[in-house]
């Protein structure tokens, strides 16, 4: 069985601090010297194993046994602002799982309800981040990174606190229909929501928020995250002119392997493309960067879970949001034209 990253889509209302907590995990990343680096794909970070391991320290014993070990997290941060509920909504689709970010000091927002409506709609299984803790007033600051640990050097107010606004939460999810707690509280990840306080500023929580997303991955996701016998597959995020590139896709692979010699077939405004890419391509490392306006490196091929960019003239009047079918001969070519017009 090989099983692929999940795609974990980062949700959340605006400034609850979802890119914030991205820039946290990657920082703490690239300062941990054992830490595998964390590479940029198209639309989203890569995770390695090595340094989920790192960060979440002796948590990560137990995850380790698992016989379904994922190879790390692909995270895809989506913004927050109303006018951009496409946008969110394609992240969702694209998600395996994902990070329902709360401001702990507001609750529940205009465009939390949101997110939250699209996860249901696509049935993705989510964890809460309660973000900005360090900003419940009278939090003590504290030298550890684990939550539990944290909460216990707080004055019993300020917990008491707290456990009024993770309340709150539970309330209101109660409303919407789902079961949740306090992660140290859930006694079935599979039937109850985790609530993980955190902040994306200190970095308190993260070990916690990590384990609990690899844990609920490697126990509930391994069907569909196995590789076996999957089609290649993935959804188109944006479509945009790109300097010296023209036309080009941003991608998320969901399954599969797309090679540049194969066909790509997606639905447009009045009918289908089939076309074979100019390029695939990745974000170049910073060190290869020499020419800021040279960001794409091009690759042979690219294999889920990943975020890549195809380079095409005829992706004009592709639709953001669709399907991106793989086919490499005339009869899956067939095959998957057929479904899109069919659809
Ligand atoms: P959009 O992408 O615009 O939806 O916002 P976002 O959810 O990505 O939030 P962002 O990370 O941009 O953070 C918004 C503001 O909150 C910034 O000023 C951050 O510095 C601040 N912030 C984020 N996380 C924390 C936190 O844990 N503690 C504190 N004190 N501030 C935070
Ligand atoms: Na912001
Ligand atoms: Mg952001």
């Amino acid at each position: 069985m090989h099983i692929r990253q999940p795609i974990v889509a980062v949700l959340g209302h605006v400034d609850s601090g979802k890119t914030s907590l991205l820039d946290r995990i990657r920082g703490t990343g690239v300062q941990g010297r054992e830490a595998g680096g964390i590479t940029q794909h198209i639309g989203a970070s890569f995770l390695p194993t090595e340094t989920i391991k790192e960060m979440c320290g002796p948590l990560y014993k137990k995850l380790e046994q698992s016989e379904n070990k994922v190879p790390g997290l692909l995270v895809i941060d989506t913004p927050g602002h109303e006018v951009f509920t496409n946008l969110r909504s394609r992240g969702g689709s694209a998600a395996d799982i994902a990070i329902l970010v709360v401001d702990v000091n507001r609750g529940f927002q205009p465009q939390t309800n949101e997110s939250l409506k699209i996860l249901q709609s696509r049935k993705v299984p989510f964890v809460v981040a309660l973000n900005k803790c360090d900003q419940i007033s009278g939090w003590r600051k504290s030298e550890t990174k684990f939550i539990s640990q944290a909460i216990k050097e707080q004055d019993a107010s300020i917990q008491a606190d707290l456990d009024q606004k993770v309340y709150d939460v539970v309330g209101t999810l109660s409303i919407l229909g789902y079961k949740s707690e306090a992660f140290y509280r859930v006694e079935d990840f599979k039937s109850e929501i985790a609530i993980v306080p955190i902040s994306a500023r200190s970095g308190v929580g993260i070990p916690e928020l990590l384990s609990v997303l690899v844990g609920l991955t490697q126990q509930y996701l391994q069907k569909r995250l196995n590789q076996d016998e999957k089609e290649p597959r993935g959804i188109i995020l944006e479509v945009k002119d790109e300097v010296g590139l023209g036309q080009t896709a941003n991608v998320i692979l969901i399954d599969g392997i797309i090679k540049k010699e194969n066909s790509i077939v997606v639905a447009k405004r009045d009918g289908v493309i089939v076309t074979k890419p100019k390029a695939l391509l990745l974000p170049k490392p910073l060190d290869e960067m020499r020419d800021p306006r040279d960001k794409f490196k091009p690759v042979p091929q690219v294999e889920a879970a990943a975020g890549f960019k195809i380079a095409s003239p005829d992706l004009e009047g592709v639709l953001p949001g669709s399907t991106l079918y793989v086919a490499s001969n005339d009869e899956e070519i067939a095959k998957y034209t057929e479904l899109i017009e069919s659809e």
